[in-house]
Protein backbone atom coordinates (compact mmCIF):
# COMPACT_ATOMS: atom_id res chain seq x y z
CA UNK A 1 0.00 0.00 0.00
CA UNK A 2 2.84 1.80 0.91
CA UNK A 3 4.56 1.87 -2.54
CA UNK A 4 1.23 2.24 -3.79
CA UNK A 5 0.91 5.81 -2.53
CA UNK A 6 4.98 6.75 -2.92
CA UNK A 7 4.11 5.63 -6.81
CA UNK A 8 1.03 8.14 -6.94
CA UNK A 9 3.26 11.00 -5.16
CA UNK A 10 5.97 10.17 -7.48
CA UNK A 11 4.15 10.27 -10.31
CA UNK A 12 2.20 13.89 -9.41
CA UNK A 13 4.89 15.29 -8.56
CA UNK A 14 7.14 14.67 -11.72
CA UNK A 15 3.76 15.67 -13.62
CA UNK A 16 3.46 18.97 -12.15
CA UNK A 17 6.88 20.39 -13.09
CA UNK A 18 7.74 24.35 -13.51
CA UNK A 19 6.19 24.53 -17.61
CA UNK A 20 2.99 22.16 -16.73
CA UNK A 21 -0.04 23.86 -18.16
CA UNK A 22 -2.88 24.94 -17.04
CA UNK A 23 -5.07 21.63 -18.71
CA UNK A 24 -2.11 19.21 -17.39
CA UNK A 25 -2.31 20.64 -13.95
CA UNK A 26 -5.92 20.27 -13.82
CA UNK A 27 -5.55 16.55 -15.46
CA UNK A 28 -3.81 15.96 -12.10
CA UNK A 29 -5.87 17.30 -9.83
CA UNK A 30 -8.95 15.00 -11.23
CA UNK A 31 -7.21 12.13 -11.20
CA UNK A 32 -5.22 12.28 -7.79
CA UNK A 33 -7.79 14.99 -5.58
CA UNK A 34 -11.07 14.29 -7.39
CA UNK A 35 -13.86 12.50 -6.15
CA UNK A 36 -12.73 9.11 -7.71
CA UNK A 37 -9.41 10.10 -7.71
CA UNK A 38 -6.90 7.43 -6.56
CA UNK A 39 -6.67 9.06 -3.22
CA UNK A 40 -9.86 9.72 -2.83
CA UNK A 41 -10.48 6.12 -3.59
CA UNK A 42 -7.53 4.52 -1.25
CA UNK A 43 -9.35 6.50 1.96
CA UNK A 44 -12.57 4.88 0.66
CA UNK A 45 -10.99 1.48 1.32
CA UNK A 46 -9.34 2.38 4.42
CA UNK A 47 -11.77 0.37 6.91
CA UNK A 48 -10.61 -2.72 4.62
CA UNK A 49 -7.18 -2.59 5.90
CA UNK A 50 -5.82 -4.13 9.15
CA UNK A 51 -6.48 -2.03 11.69
CA UNK A 52 -2.51 -0.98 12.74
CA UNK A 53 -2.25 -0.24 9.29
CA UNK A 54 -4.99 2.39 9.28
CA UNK A 55 -3.60 5.41 10.72
CA UNK A 56 -0.04 5.17 8.82
CA UNK A 57 -2.07 4.79 5.40
CA UNK A 58 -4.34 7.63 6.20
CA UNK A 59 -1.72 10.09 7.99
CA UNK A 60 0.11 9.25 4.24
CA UNK A 61 -2.71 9.59 2.18
CA UNK A 62 -3.14 12.88 3.92
CA UNK A 63 0.43 14.25 3.80
CA UNK A 64 0.70 13.33 -0.25
CA UNK A 65 -2.78 15.48 -0.71
CA UNK A 66 -2.08 18.17 0.48
CA UNK A 67 1.86 18.18 -1.00
CA UNK A 68 -0.12 18.02 -3.72
CA UNK A 69 -2.64 20.51 -3.25
CA UNK A 70 0.40 23.20 -2.06
CA UNK A 71 1.79 22.41 -5.59
CA UNK A 72 -1.36 23.09 -7.79
CA UNK A 73 -1.82 25.92 -6.04
CA UNK A 74 2.29 27.34 -6.32
CA UNK A 75 1.90 26.76 -10.09
CA UNK A 76 -1.35 28.09 -10.90
CA UNK A 77 -0.22 31.32 -8.72
CA UNK A 78 2.64 31.11 -11.43
CA UNK A 79 0.70 30.48 -14.40
CA UNK A 80 -1.34 33.62 -13.37
CA UNK A 81 1.36 35.85 -13.07
CA UNK A 82 2.90 34.65 -16.27
CA UNK A 83 -0.21 35.35 -18.00
CA UNK A 84 -0.73 39.16 -16.87
CA UNK A 85 3.08 39.67 -17.29
CA UNK A 86 2.32 38.31 -21.80
CA UNK A 87 -1.15 40.95 -21.85
CA UNK A 88 0.97 43.55 -20.34
CA UNK A 89 3.79 43.39 -22.63
CA UNK A 90 1.45 43.18 -25.42
CA UNK A 91 -0.56 46.05 -24.70
CA UNK A 92 1.88 48.79 -24.52
CA UNK A 93 0.21 51.93 -22.80
CA UNK A 94 1.88 54.91 -23.29
CA UNK A 95 0.67 57.12 -20.72
CA UNK A 96 2.54 60.19 -21.59
CA UNK A 97 -0.17 60.37 -24.88
CA UNK A 98 -2.77 63.20 -24.95
CA UNK A 99 -6.26 62.24 -24.37
CA UNK A 100 -8.50 61.68 -27.08
CA UNK A 101 -11.25 64.16 -27.81
CA UNK A 102 -14.58 62.90 -27.81
CA UNK A 103 -16.87 64.80 -29.92
CA UNK A 104 -19.55 66.91 -28.15
CA UNK A 105 -23.04 66.96 -29.85
CA UNK A 106 -25.76 69.80 -30.51
CA UNK A 107 -29.16 70.54 -30.70
CA UNK A 108 -29.75 70.74 -34.49
CA UNK A 109 -30.55 74.49 -35.39
CA UNK A 110 -33.95 74.13 -36.28
CA UNK A 111 -34.60 71.99 -33.08
CA UNK A 112 -32.87 75.07 -31.28
CA UNK A 113 -35.25 78.10 -33.27
CA UNK A 114 -38.53 75.51 -32.22
CA UNK A 115 -37.46 75.85 -28.91
CA UNK A 116 -36.94 78.73 -28.55
CA UNK A 117 -40.59 79.62 -30.15
CA UNK A 118 -42.28 77.52 -27.65
CA UNK A 119 -40.41 78.89 -24.54
CA UNK A 120 -42.03 82.17 -25.54
CA UNK A 121 -45.59 80.85 -26.13
CA UNK A 122 -45.01 78.90 -23.18
CA UNK A 123 -44.50 81.62 -21.18
CA UNK A 124 -48.02 83.56 -22.64
CA UNK A 125 -49.69 80.44 -21.59
CA UNK A 126 -49.77 77.99 -24.26
CA UNK A 127 -49.63 74.27 -23.56
CA UNK A 128 -47.30 71.43 -26.00
CA UNK A 129 -49.64 69.22 -27.74
CA UNK A 130 -47.83 66.74 -30.17
CA UNK A 131 -50.15 65.45 -33.18
CA UNK A 132 -49.72 62.96 -35.63
CA UNK A 133 -47.66 63.63 -39.06
CA UNK A 134 -49.80 60.36 -40.68
CA UNK A 135 -53.22 61.95 -41.16
CA UNK A 136 -56.56 61.23 -42.76
CA UNK A 137 -58.21 63.54 -45.40
CA UNK A 138 -61.21 64.80 -42.48
CA UNK A 139 -58.72 65.63 -40.22
CA UNK A 140 -56.10 67.46 -42.42
CA UNK A 141 -58.84 68.84 -44.89
CA UNK A 142 -62.43 68.33 -44.17
CA UNK A 143 -62.72 69.47 -40.79
CA UNK A 144 -60.89 72.19 -41.79
CA UNK A 145 -63.43 73.74 -44.04
CA UNK A 146 -61.28 72.53 -47.35
CA UNK A 147 -63.55 71.84 -50.11
CA UNK A 148 -63.98 68.61 -52.34
CA UNK A 149 -62.27 69.98 -55.24
CA UNK A 150 -59.63 72.12 -53.20
CA UNK A 151 -55.72 72.49 -55.08
CA UNK A 152 -54.22 71.29 -52.22
CA UNK A 153 -55.96 67.58 -52.11
CA UNK A 154 -54.64 67.54 -55.52
CA UNK A 155 -51.95 64.71 -55.38
CA UNK A 156 -49.60 67.03 -56.97
CA UNK A 157 -49.12 68.98 -53.80
CA UNK A 158 -49.89 66.01 -51.73
CA UNK A 159 -48.18 62.89 -50.57
CA UNK A 160 -50.94 60.09 -50.43
CA UNK A 161 -50.49 56.96 -48.50
CA UNK A 162 -52.39 54.27 -49.15
CA UNK A 163 -55.18 53.56 -47.06
CA UNK A 164 -56.82 56.75 -47.48
CA UNK A 165 -54.00 58.15 -45.49
CA UNK A 166 -51.60 60.87 -46.31
CA UNK A 167 -48.57 62.65 -44.72
CA UNK A 168 -50.14 65.80 -42.95
CA UNK A 169 -49.46 69.36 -45.08
CA UNK A 170 -49.83 71.76 -42.27
CA UNK A 171 -49.74 71.39 -38.45
CA UNK A 172 -53.57 72.53 -38.69
CA UNK A 173 -54.79 69.37 -38.48
CA UNK A 174 -53.39 70.11 -34.20
CA UNK A 175 -56.84 72.08 -34.15
CA UNK A 176 -58.85 69.15 -34.82
CA UNK A 177 -57.11 66.07 -33.02
CA UNK A 178 -56.74 68.24 -29.80
CA UNK A 179 -60.39 69.79 -29.91
CA UNK A 180 -61.52 66.04 -30.47
CA UNK A 181 -60.49 65.14 -26.76
CA UNK A 182 -60.37 68.69 -24.89
CA UNK A 183 -62.78 70.85 -24.59
CA UNK A 184 -61.89 74.97 -24.39
CA UNK A 185 -60.87 77.38 -22.89
CA UNK A 186 -57.63 76.20 -24.38
CA UNK A 187 -54.91 77.99 -25.43
CA UNK A 188 -51.85 75.23 -27.28
CA UNK A 189 -49.23 75.14 -29.40
CA UNK A 190 -48.81 71.89 -31.96
CA UNK A 191 -45.18 71.68 -33.63
CA UNK A 192 -44.01 69.34 -35.63
CA UNK A 193 -43.10 67.58 -39.19
CA UNK A 194 -45.62 68.74 -42.59
CA UNK A 195 -45.02 67.65 -45.88
CA UNK A 196 -45.87 68.79 -49.51
CA UNK A 197 -44.65 67.74 -53.04
CA UNK A 198 -42.04 70.35 -53.44
CA UNK A 199 -38.64 69.82 -54.90
CA UNK A 200 -35.79 71.06 -52.30
CA UNK A 201 -35.16 74.13 -52.99
CA UNK A 202 -33.16 77.49 -51.40
CA UNK A 203 -36.80 78.60 -50.35
CA UNK A 204 -38.49 75.06 -49.91
CA UNK A 205 -38.30 71.61 -48.78
CA UNK A 206 -40.86 68.68 -49.19
CA UNK A 207 -40.38 67.94 -45.44
CA UNK A 208 -40.39 71.06 -43.51
CA UNK A 209 -41.54 72.14 -39.73
CA UNK A 210 -44.66 74.25 -38.72
CA UNK A 211 -45.85 75.44 -35.17
CA UNK A 212 -49.71 75.88 -34.82
CA UNK A 213 -51.49 77.73 -32.26
CA UNK A 214 -55.09 78.33 -31.10
CA UNK A 215 -56.47 80.19 -28.31
CA UNK A 216 -60.78 79.02 -27.64
CA UNK A 217 -62.86 80.25 -25.31
CA UNK A 218 -66.65 81.34 -24.88
CA UNK A 219 -68.97 84.11 -25.63
CA UNK A 220 -66.68 86.83 -27.29
CA UNK A 221 -63.89 86.29 -24.67
CA UNK A 222 -61.66 85.96 -27.76
CA UNK A 223 -61.34 88.44 -30.49
CA UNK A 224 -59.39 89.42 -33.37
CA UNK A 225 -57.68 92.21 -30.66
CA UNK A 226 -56.25 89.07 -28.36
CA UNK A 227 -55.07 87.54 -31.83
CA UNK A 228 -53.31 90.65 -33.16
CA UNK A 229 -51.94 91.44 -29.53
CA UNK A 230 -50.77 87.38 -29.13
CA UNK A 231 -48.82 87.70 -32.49
CA UNK A 232 -47.17 90.97 -32.12
CA UNK A 233 -46.19 89.73 -28.33
CA UNK A 234 -44.69 86.98 -29.90
CA UNK A 235 -42.77 88.49 -33.14
CA UNK A 236 -41.52 91.50 -30.91
CA UNK A 237 -39.87 88.98 -28.41
CA UNK A 238 -38.47 86.27 -30.98
CA UNK A 239 -37.68 88.91 -33.70
CA UNK A 240 -36.37 91.92 -31.37
CA UNK A 241 -38.49 94.93 -31.62
CA UNK A 242 -39.42 95.09 -35.25
CA UNK A 243 -42.57 96.96 -36.70
CA UNK A 244 -45.30 94.23 -37.89
CA UNK A 245 -48.12 94.74 -39.87
CA UNK A 246 -51.12 91.99 -40.03
CA UNK A 247 -52.05 91.82 -43.93
CA UNK A 248 -56.20 90.51 -44.83
CA UNK A 249 -55.56 86.87 -46.41
CA UNK A 250 -57.20 83.52 -47.38
CA UNK A 251 -57.51 80.20 -45.64
CA UNK A 252 -60.97 77.75 -45.61
CA UNK A 253 -60.63 77.45 -42.18
CA UNK A 254 -60.72 81.11 -40.87
CA UNK A 255 -62.16 84.06 -41.21
CA UNK A 256 -61.21 87.05 -41.43
CA UNK A 257 -58.01 85.85 -42.50
CA UNK A 258 -54.66 87.41 -42.06
CA UNK A 259 -51.31 86.87 -42.81
CA UNK A 260 -48.45 88.33 -40.52
CA UNK A 261 -45.55 90.29 -42.08
CA UNK A 262 -41.77 91.76 -39.89
CA UNK A 263 -39.90 94.29 -41.43
CA UNK A 264 -37.21 92.65 -43.09
CA UNK A 265 -34.71 91.38 -41.31
CA UNK A 266 -31.62 91.72 -43.93
CA UNK A 267 -32.64 95.50 -45.23
CA UNK A 268 -34.80 96.68 -41.80
CA UNK A 269 -37.48 97.85 -44.00
CA UNK A 270 -35.32 99.39 -46.57
CA UNK A 271 -35.97 97.09 -49.61
CA UNK A 272 -33.65 93.95 -50.85
CA UNK A 273 -33.91 91.39 -53.21
CA UNK A 274 -34.87 88.91 -50.53
CA UNK A 275 -37.85 90.95 -49.48
CA UNK A 276 -38.37 91.48 -53.43
CA UNK A 277 -38.12 95.12 -52.25
CA UNK A 278 -40.70 95.68 -50.60
CA UNK A 279 -39.05 95.93 -46.86
CA UNK A 280 -41.46 93.24 -45.64
CA UNK A 281 -41.62 89.51 -45.05
CA UNK A 282 -43.79 87.27 -44.29
CA UNK A 283 -44.20 84.99 -41.12
CA UNK A 284 -47.03 83.44 -40.24
CA UNK A 285 -50.91 82.95 -40.98
CA UNK A 286 -53.84 83.03 -39.12
CA UNK A 287 -57.27 84.36 -38.22
CA UNK A 288 -60.68 83.86 -36.13
CA UNK A 289 -61.21 79.74 -36.48
CA UNK A 290 -64.08 79.33 -39.36
CA UNK A 291 -67.26 78.27 -37.51
CA UNK A 292 -67.38 75.24 -39.70
CA UNK A 293 -64.15 74.26 -37.81
CA UNK A 294 -65.83 74.61 -35.04
CA UNK A 295 -69.05 72.59 -35.81
CA UNK A 296 -66.39 69.46 -37.11
CA UNK A 297 -65.34 69.26 -33.47
CA UNK A 298 -69.11 69.59 -32.47
CA UNK A 299 -68.44 73.12 -30.82
CA UNK A 300 -71.54 75.56 -31.34
CA UNK A 301 -69.99 78.98 -33.02
CA UNK A 302 -72.71 81.16 -31.52
CA UNK A 303 -71.17 80.18 -27.89
CA UNK A 304 -67.57 79.58 -28.75
CA UNK A 305 -65.04 81.75 -30.55
CA UNK A 306 -61.00 81.81 -30.93
CA UNK A 307 -57.85 82.13 -33.15
CA UNK A 308 -55.55 80.02 -34.86
CA UNK A 309 -52.33 80.92 -36.46
CA UNK A 310 -49.51 78.81 -38.30
CA UNK A 311 -45.86 79.53 -38.90
CA UNK A 312 -43.56 77.79 -40.91
CA UNK A 313 -40.25 77.07 -38.94
CA UNK A 314 -37.11 76.42 -41.76
CA UNK A 315 -38.00 79.83 -43.13
CA UNK A 316 -38.00 81.86 -40.18
CA UNK A 317 -34.52 79.90 -38.85
CA UNK A 318 -33.15 81.14 -42.48
CA UNK A 319 -33.48 84.56 -41.67
CA UNK A 320 -32.85 84.70 -37.95
CA UNK A 321 -29.67 82.66 -38.38
CA UNK A 322 -28.46 84.48 -41.36
CA UNK A 323 -28.32 81.55 -44.08
CA UNK A 324 -29.35 81.76 -47.50
CA UNK A 325 -30.06 77.82 -48.60
CA UNK A 326 -32.72 75.93 -46.55
CA UNK A 327 -30.83 72.84 -47.63
CA UNK A 328 -28.11 73.24 -45.60
CA UNK A 329 -30.79 72.43 -42.54
CA UNK A 330 -31.32 68.72 -43.99
CA UNK A 331 -27.86 68.01 -45.40
CA UNK A 332 -26.66 67.24 -41.73
CA UNK A 333 -23.12 68.91 -42.81
CA UNK A 334 -21.70 68.32 -39.28
CA UNK A 335 -19.21 71.50 -40.96
CA UNK A 336 -22.37 73.36 -41.37
CA UNK A 337 -24.46 72.27 -37.97
CA UNK A 338 -21.43 73.25 -35.79
CA UNK A 339 -21.48 76.67 -36.46
CA UNK A 340 -24.81 77.02 -34.21
CA UNK A 341 -23.73 75.83 -30.41
CA UNK A 342 -26.45 75.22 -28.42
CA UNK A 343 -27.26 77.05 -25.02
CA UNK A 344 -25.35 75.00 -22.65
CA UNK A 345 -23.42 73.02 -25.32
CA UNK A 346 -26.43 70.79 -26.09
CA UNK A 347 -26.95 70.03 -22.61
CA UNK A 348 -30.76 70.74 -21.45
N1 LIG B 1 -52.13 76.06 -42.11
C1 LIG B 1 -51.73 77.31 -42.71
C2 LIG B 1 -50.55 77.02 -43.67
O1 LIG B 1 -50.03 75.96 -43.67
C3 LIG B 1 -51.32 78.33 -41.68
C4 LIG B 1 -52.45 78.78 -40.81
C5 LIG B 1 -52.71 78.15 -39.62
C6 LIG B 1 -53.27 79.85 -41.18
C7 LIG B 1 -53.76 78.57 -38.80
C8 LIG B 1 -54.29 80.29 -40.38
C9 LIG B 1 -54.53 79.66 -39.18
O2 LIG B 1 -50.14 77.90 -44.40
Amino acid sequence: MKEQLEGIRRRALAELSDHATAEAIEAVRVRVLGRSGELTEIMRGLRDLAPAERPLVGKLVNEIKSEVESRIAALQTNLRGRELERSLGEAKLDVTLPGMKIPRGRIHPVTQVIEEMLDILGEMGFEVEYTQDVEDDFHNFAALNFAPDHPARDTQDTFFLPGGLLLRTHTSNGQIRVLERRRPPLAVVCPGGCYRRDDPSVRASPAFNQIEGFMIDRHGRITMSHLKGVLTEFANSFYGETPVRFRSSFFPFTEPSAELDIHCLLCAGAGCPVCKHSGWTEVLGCGMIHPNVLRAVKLDPAEYQGFAFGMGVERTALMKLGIDDMRLFFENDLRFLAQFPSVNGGVR
